[in-house]
């Protein structure tokens, strides 16, 4: 199965190529490594494109030389203050390069498309969220993904090449390219510190280790075969800011103490972002890994 990941060398792209390596696909990158580093990936020089999906001409070149059967779309720009101050690069990529990413797989008959989209779709809301779940993004980001989805249920109408759109939630693990929360608390961990600086603490999020989000990607790609579906991909389970640093002081075994520093703290807020993850689950995916598990792969590495 020859399969192109766009943006494969990032933080999630790396976990998902690793296992679909292992499950015999031959993959193939695309990735400007605005944010991806090459090393996070075993790929040979001639299946990696050091290319931007802004650039039709090169994607169509790419995919005309690859012929692949499977497009796993992640390359994007998703850090959300990033998304905030850049808001037109942010918005240009996640939107004109999906463009042109569909395009090209349309020019080349590509058999299935898997599309990153995320939790940022959806509105505030306090109890679990399903795919039903209505959509109202509160930022940029989540606005540019929400119209990706729009495009790909365009494409597959017009093609009717099926689409399996992915929302995923807040993603853990090794490889992060982000300054996001955990990776945030881990620098400041690993550095020694045992009073650390952060923002808000009391919000809730549904954390995945990027190996259970590769899982999932394997097995939507396995068993979704014809339209196009929409499936949430967390946990299920939420996390405070404070369980976080709780998980990472029992891995330490020391008390790590928390500041907090008023520049980190968000202005606007969602209390909760937890997923309902029953229509995924009933395809025959569970996590595996839990937060304790995950985070103590992360103690001690930088
Ligand atoms: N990390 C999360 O918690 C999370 C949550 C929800 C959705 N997502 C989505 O998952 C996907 C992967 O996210 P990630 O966390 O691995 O982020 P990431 O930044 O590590 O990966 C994105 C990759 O795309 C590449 N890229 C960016 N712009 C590009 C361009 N113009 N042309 C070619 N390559 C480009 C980057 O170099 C990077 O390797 C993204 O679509 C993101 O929106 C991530």
């Amino acid at each position: 199965m020859k399969t192109l990941v766009t943006g494969g060398a990032g933080f999630i792209g790396s976990a998902v190529i690793d296992k679909l390596q292992r499950e015999g696909h031959e993959i193939f990158v695309i990735d400007n490594l605005s944010f991806g580093k090459r090393k996070f990936i075993t790929v040979n020089d001639d299946h990696f494109f050091l290319a931007d999906i802004l650039d039709r001409k090169e994607m169509d070149r790419i995919f005309k030389l690859i012929q692949p059967e499977i497009v796993i779309h992640l390359a994007a720009v998703h850090f959300i203050p990033y998304c905030n101050e850049h808001p037109y690069e942010s918005s240009n990529i996640n939107i004109n390069g999906t463009i042109n990413i569909l395009e090209s797989c349309r020019n080349y008959n590509v058999k299935k498309v898997f599309f990153a989209s995320t939790a940022a779709v959806y509105p505030i809301y306090d109890d679990a969220v399903s795919e039903q779940h209505d959509v109202a993004p509160l930022d940029i980001y989540g606005l540019s993904k929400l119209t990706g989805e729009h495009l790909c249920n365009e494409f597959h109408l017009m093609t009717g090449t099926p689409i399996i759109i992915c929302r995923f939630f807040n993603a853990f693990g090794p490889n992060e390219t982000n300054a996001h929360l955990i990776p945030e608390i881990q620098q400041q961990v690993n550095d020694g510190l045992r009073t650390i600086k952060l923002g808000n603490l009391t919000p809730k999020r549904d954390f995945i280790h990027t190996s259970d989000m590769a899982n999932a990607v394997h097995v939507l790609l396995n068993k979704i075969n014809s339209g196009t579906d929409t499936f949430n991909l967390g946990r299920g389970i939420e996390y405070s800011v404070t369980d976080i640093v709780d998980s990472f002081s029992r891995e330490i075994g020391e008390e790590i103490a928390i500041e907090v520093e008023p520049s980190r703290v968000r202005k606007v807020e969602r209390m909760h972002l937890l997923a309902d993850v029953s229509k995924l689950k009933a395809l025959g995916w569970s996590p595996l890994i839990g937060i304790d598990e995950g985070i103590r792969t992360l103690v001690n590495k930088k």
